[in-house]
């Protein structure tokens, strides 16, 4: 029998690090029983004294009282064994290092030691599923649950469905989701990136080629995505913020091998292309190390490493781009996952406004520009670009078939969206 979400009371998070503590505080705040388990005893000391320090702030700001906070802190319980820590668990997640053989290891003992009704979810953002599931007994029982980071306050959770996963587990991982207040969305297909971050790679990757090709500079893209689509920081402010280059960088260690051994991972070829257009320019600043934030030097200059600073951006600088060039190619990998039924464009949509700010949907503003407009900045791109991940430009064929049955977008009353 499945596990059904009003049985399940016992949460057991796998993990302690920046991830895993911020998710078991808010199963505790709500009223789950939580196993946090880690490597060490320290660890998991300095994991609480953050969970003190986050639920501090949120008696601070008026939003519980110190009774919820000692009751919230008194449903968790620490181990460091593994297997201790699930052995009452109806559901687990782990967030441990993004390693797929410490992930498939951990699945294994998790497996072993588990109740059989007992779901497990893996909190990776790189990393496939599928192979998680194939080390248990239970590949039915598993599934992606990607958190965004913090997880206290981030209110997007992806629900990734892999090879394996049932529709009753997708659906108490979704139910679950929503029940502790977060907006879930639901991922059809184990793949690379699962949405928020596939399509928002997307839109950093053709900003990445437009400096390539001498169309623009970093600070006039992001001037123009700051004022312009008013997103509280542009697309080279967020890499330098975020240190996406290294982690770029680092995925590309193992994404080859990836690739070859689970092909339905990485199934969009033209979109690879771009990737590895992309991946140029940041194999050049890793090898400055100019990192960011993290370095003190990125595409912009920080007054020491670790030091982040608002960039100044000036208004005026973004006044000849138009940021729709920036994103037509994200609307048209958008179309392609659509199209494979990956996901929707509501759930497209939800997960740009709350995994990165946006404050309109990127298919509401393609209805709002004109599909056909869409089509045509493609059509340009692809005739400038000679080179092979042009391909990558060919619109793609719901775009086509859209326009063919013409649906337009706003104009026409129908496009991703009926207005
Ligand atoms: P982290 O490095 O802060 O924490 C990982 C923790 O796992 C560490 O405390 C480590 O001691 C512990 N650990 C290692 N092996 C273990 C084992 N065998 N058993 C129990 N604990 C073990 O990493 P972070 O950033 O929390 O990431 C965790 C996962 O969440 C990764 O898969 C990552 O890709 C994913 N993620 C991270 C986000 C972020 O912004 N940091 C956002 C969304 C997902």
């Amino acid at each position: 029998m499945g596990l059904k979400l009003e049985n399940l009371k016992t949460v057991s998070v796998i993990g302690a690090g920046i991830m895993g503590h911020g998710i078991a505080q808010v199963f505790a705040m709500n009223k789950y029983s939580v196993n946090l388990v880690d490597v060490s005893h320290e660890i998991l000391n300095r994991a609480i004294e953050k969970i003190k320090w986050s639920l501090d702030k949120l008696i601070e700001r008026g939003r519980i009282s110190r009774v919820d906070a000692d009751s919230t802190l008194s449903r968790i319980s620490t181990y460091v064994n593994v297997r201790e820590a699930v052995n009452n668990a109806d559901f687990i997640i782990e967030a441990i290092p993004e390693r797929l053989d410490l992930k498939i290891q951990t699945f294994k003992d998790v497996d072993e030691h588990a109740p059989f009704h007992a779901v497990i979810a893996s909190n990776t953002s790189g990393l496939p599923i599928t192979p998680m599931a194939e080390a248990t007994n239970r590949p039915d029982k598993v599934v992606g649950m990607h958190w965004f980071n913090p997880p206290q306050v981030m209110r997007l959770i992806e629900i990734v469905k892999c090879k394996y996963t049932s529709n009753e587990t997708a659906e108490v991982a979704f139910k679950l989701a929503q029940k502790l207040g977060k907006e879930p969305i639901l991922v059809n297909k184990d793949i690379r990136g699962f949405i928020a971050n596939r399509v928002y790679r997307t839109i950093r990757y053709e900003a990445f080629a437009m400096i390539q090709r001498g169309e623009a500079k970093p600070v006039e893209i992001d001037s123009a995505f700051r004022y312009k689509l008013n997103l509280p920081m542009g697309p080279f402010e967020l890499v330098d913020f975020t240190g996406a280059i290294d982690i770029e960088i680092g995925e590309n260690t193992y994404f080859n091998e990836m690739r070859n051994k689970y092909p339905e991972w990485e199934p969009h070829e033209e979109y690879v292309k771009i990737r590895e257009y992309a991946l140029k320019l940041s194999m050049e600043y890793h090898g400055k190390g100019w990192l960011g934030v993290k370095t003190g030097k990125g595409f912009y200059d920080y007054p020491k490493p670790g030091q982040w600073v608002k960039v100044e951006i000036p208004k005026d600088a973004g006044e000849k781009i138009d940021p729709i060039q920036v994103l037509a190619p994200a609307v048209n990998l958008s179309a392609w996952l659509v199209r494979n039924n990956v996901s929707t464009a509501k759930e497209i949509d939800t997960s740009l406004k709350l995994g990165y700010n946006f404050p309109k949907g990127l298919l509401e503003i393609a209805d709002e520009y004109g599909l056909d407009n869409i089509v045509n900045i493609l059509r340009d791109k692809r005739k400038t670009v000679k080179e092979d991940y042009g391909i990558f430009y060919e619109p793609d064929q719901l775009l086509l078939e859209f326009i063919s049955r013409g649906k337009l977008g706003k104009k026409t009353g129908e496009g991703f969206y009926t207005w």
